[in-house]
């Protein structure tokens, strides 16, 4: 069986191609354009931009994507139909009904948070979900496919929009999270030098599963401003605050997550989203789970699978391959979609 993956919901299109043989799922292809040059100059996505590349790309990406089969190999379509910008979200969602509808195969709708869970193929509940990217920092208790409860959620802004907005305070480009994360490594010998770079942990001490990060990136601006010119130019400055804001970050999403798996008494803990491609995240969770609930199963995707991916949507389509319509027209975009 093959099933294709389709994801428009912000601004990489993406299309992925896989195969289901005896169970095992293999990813045959997995094709992503980025419009991040294109979005820099803006330092954030600028959504009938997005609109417009995907359009464009759409074809091509699609044509790369299956370029070792015969279409008629398909035997599935499915495409993100929210949450995300719906002006890119149609995008998707049109090019899946016209294809699907020209195959005669079945069209599946998925959801984009469920996919960045879905993709890490989880089997052992209950679990506890933390799905961190640029629109969502969200914690799930979940006892089965399809079987999610919201236990927490950011209260402002996502854990990956204060990094992008760190990066832009600091005047180092977008998206923030990978440029916050590589400066923050360049500091040699751990030897900081700059007087009192210490930021807060928000809510982290709180009894709920929530999360507030606006007020992290403001006390980076007034950090940011307080200093003199000479000092906030500075390369020495500009990683340890990076180092400071990636570690305030990490601290509080680990201790809100163990928090509750050790509430929930659950068996893995599930990540994914963009975010959960941080290296110093994905290790210091896996040191913390190892050391404060040893039995716990720590599930993550590869770097490549957390952040936004149409292999993704094919998988999830798999788990929920009973529930497909013909009814090509029927898929309907939900920006606000929930799970
Ligand atoms: O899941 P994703 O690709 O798109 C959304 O659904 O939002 O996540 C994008 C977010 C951006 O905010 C980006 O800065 C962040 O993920 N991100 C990272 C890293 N790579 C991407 N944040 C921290 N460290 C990274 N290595
Ligand atoms: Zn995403």
């Amino acid at each position: 069986m093959k099933i294709l993956g389709i994801d428009t919901s912000c601004d990489d299109t993406c299309v992925a191609l896989l195969e289901i043989r005896n169970s095992k799922l293999k990813i045959l292809s997995n094709i992503i354009s980025s419009q991040v040059k294109l979005h820099a100059k803006y330092g954030g996505v600028y959504p009938s931009l997005a609109k417009r590349e995907h359009i464009k790309n759409l074809p091509l990406v699609f044509r790369r994507a299956t370029k070792r089969i015969k279409l008629s190999e398909i035997d599935l379509v499915s495409v993100t139909n929210g949450p995300g910008l719906e002006p890119c979200l149609w995008q998707g969602v049109n090019f899946a009904n016209e294809l699907a509808k020209n195959l005669k195969v079945s069209l599946i709708p998925v959801n984009h948070i469920e996919a960045h869970i879905l993709v890490n193929s989880p089997k052992i509940f209950p679990a506890v979900c933390l799905v961190v990217s640029g629109g969502h920092t969200t914690l799930f208790l979940m006892k089965g496919i399809r079987k999610y409860m919201l236990i927490g959620e950011t209260r402002d802004d996502a854990a990956g929009e204060c990094f992008d907005k760190v990066a832009r305070i600091l005047g180092l480009g977008y998206p923030g999270g990978p440029i916050v994360a590589e400066m923050a490594t360049k500091i040699k010998n751990k030897k900081l030098k700059i007087k009192n770079i210490k930021l807060p942990r928000p809510m982290m001490y709180q009894k709920n599963y929530d999360f507030s990060f606006s007020g992290l990136k403001t006390a980076v601006l007034y950090d940011y401003r307080s200093r003199p010119s000479k000092i906030r130019k500075s390369k020495q400055y500009i990683r340890e605050m990076c180092r400071e804001v990636q570690q305030a970050i990490i601290d509080v999403l680990i201790h809100k997550t163990i928090k509750a798996a050790k509430d929930f008494r659950v068996k893995s803990i599930i990540l994914g989203g963009g975010v959960v491609a941080n290296e110093e995240l994905r290790k210091q969770f896996q040191e913390k789970i190892r050391k404060e609930i040893p039995n716990t199963e720590y599930l993550i995707p590869d770097t490549k699978y957390c952040t936004d991916n149409a292999a993704m949507v094919a998988v999830t389509a798999y788990f929920h391959k009973k529930e497909t319509t013909k009814n090509w027209q029927k898929i309907e975009v939900n920006a606000n979609l929930k799970i």
